[in-house]
């Protein structure tokens, strides 16, 4: 069997225990996959220095070997914080407004994508199947191609990818775009991600559809679809009954006194909709009075892409929007909004998703938001909580049919939504989540990760 190669930026800790807690969405669901295949996993160390090894690090841990390399100050600088953070992530995410497009940062964001290709061209066998993630990496494909490199490559976005009228913002669009043209399959969390991309090849890159569904554009051929990324369902599901058996759950209801709770867990992330979330909870404590000191809001938000100014700019925002919040409601035995800027471990999440009576998950734009799902593994059957989530989560197309469904835009909307949460009947919940179960147990990332490499090993290569 062939050796599944995984290659993306943002690396998992090959020891599980010491895993940051603010890795995102694409660590924990790889981390998930590859514990099963086994494979290499290639990407970055996380660290940056004016004198970074040149070689990769390699760790092995339960039959995966991590191969992560170093990235110099300025390649972090230009790569990391320019162009995949300040560049493509707010573009994907419809932020126009918050995009730079800089020279130096493009050149950047080239030369480590060349970089990476070549270190990894060094451990890469003939049969290996390699399937690259996100945004960072989208020319790895091109430069192994040249280097001659004909393996199967595949790719899947773990962000939304934009219409055209808004990708066609970015300069040297093309060069890029042709790029993706170089991977066997190009992978999507919802249809209209998939449907953006087609458009832009098509309508836009002079691109045609061939009759077995492939696009060809830019003198290649490419099949792309869409698999909407899971979670471990069941092995949430288990750790979220036990834990909140401990001493620690039991001490954090204890704190609750009686009070429901309201949970959010996010990165700290201008994608994620946080200001706007605390403002819908602020309006509901001022629309119903009666919800006073009966509700209690937690907000966990450990601080992501420190040095990019606009998630300066978010953390003290929602300072500001915290403050201002429980100064105006608090009570000398009650804060309403509890804000913590630190990330809590995969076991301490299932305890609080377990608790909570709401699962607030209101981004402004996401690819799919993986805490939407493990809130809904982690319920009791017997008395489950509610999702509040986004109509702009990825995960609004598989959980709209149990969620109540905001628009994280419209506060009173929001706050109505919460309300209508807080007070839901047994049996509706009940209902409500079951819906939701069922999406779940038949789309677990097994499923995930396994009709991925079915489809690009039925790529005509
Ligand atoms: N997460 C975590 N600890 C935290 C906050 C988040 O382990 O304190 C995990 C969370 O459980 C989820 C992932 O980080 O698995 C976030 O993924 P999601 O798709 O929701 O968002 P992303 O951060 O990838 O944008
Ligand atoms: C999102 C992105 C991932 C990224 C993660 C954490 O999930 O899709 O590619 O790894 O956020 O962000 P970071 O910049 O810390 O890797």
């Amino acid at each position: 069997m062939s050796r599944l190669v995984v290659v993306s930026n943002r690396v998992a800790a090959p020891n599980p225990g010491k895993a940051a807690a603010n890795g995102g969405g694409l660590a924990v669901a790889m981390q998930e996959a590859l514990s099963t295949t086994g494979g290499l996993w290639f990407g970055w160390s996380g660290h940056a220095s004016d004198s970074p090894q040149s070689e990769p690090h390699i760790a092995e841990h339960a039959g995966v070997t991590y191969a992560q390399l170093d990235l110099s100050a300025t390649d972090y600088d230009e790569y990391y914080n320019g162009y995949a953070n300040s560049t493509l992530w707010p573009l994907f995410h419809y932020r126009l407004d918050l995009a730079a497009f800089r020279q130096r940062t493009y050149a950047g964001y080239h030369r480590v994508n060349a970089l990476f290709a070549h270190k990894l061209a060094q451990l890469l066998r003939p049969d290996d199947v390699i399937w690259v993630h996100d945004y960072h990496l989208i020319p790895i494909a091109e430069e192994l191609r040249q280097m001659g490199y004909t393996n199967r490559i595949g790719f899947f976005l773990h962000t939304p990818f934009p219409v055209p009228e808004v990708l066609g913002a970015l300069p040297n669009l093309k060069l890029l775009m042709r790029s993706f043209c170089a991977y066997d399959l190009i992978g999507f969390q919802t249809e209209s991600d998939n449907a953006a991309l087609r458009r832009y090849l098509t309508d836009w890159a002079g691109g045609h559809v061939l009759e077995d569904g492939r696009i060809e554009a830019f003198g290649r051929t490419v099949e792309t679809q869409v698999f909407p990324i899971s979670i471990d369902v069941a092995g949430m599901s288990t750790l979220a009954a036990q834990i909140a058996k401990t001493p620690t759950l039991r001490r954090f209801v204890r704190s609750l006194n009686e009070r429901q709770l309201v949970l959010g867990v996010d990165r700290l992330d201008y994608s994620k909709g946080m200001p706007q979330r605390f403002e819908a909870f602020g309006k509901l404590l001022e629309n119903y009075p009666d919800m006073n000191n009966r509700v209690t809001m937690m907000q966990i938000a450990p601080p992501s892409r420190e040095n990019v100014p606009e998630y300066q700019a978010i953390r003290a925002e929602l300072e500001q929007i915290a403050g201002h919040i429980n100064g105006q409601h608090a009570e000398f035995d009650w804060q309403p909004l509890r804000y913590i800027n630190k990330g809590y471990g995969r076991r301490t999440l299932a305890g609080f998703y377990r608790i909570a009576r709401i699962g607030l998950v209101t981004p402004l734009r996401d690819g799919m938001n993986l805490v939407a799902k493990e809130f809904v593994a982690a319920q009791d059957p017997e008395d489950p909580g509610v999702l509040v989530l986004s109509q702009f989560a990825g995960a609004a197309s598989e959980l709209g049919g149990g969620a109540l469904l905001v628009n994280p835009y419209d506060i009173e909307d929001s706050a109505e939504n919460l309300r209508r949460g807080l007070s839901m009947p047994l049996d509706e919940r009940k209902e409500r989540w079951q819906t939701m179960w069922a999406v779940l147990e038949a789309n677990t990332i097994e499923h995930w990760r396994k009709a991925y490499l079915k489809a690009l090993h039925a790529t005509a290569g």
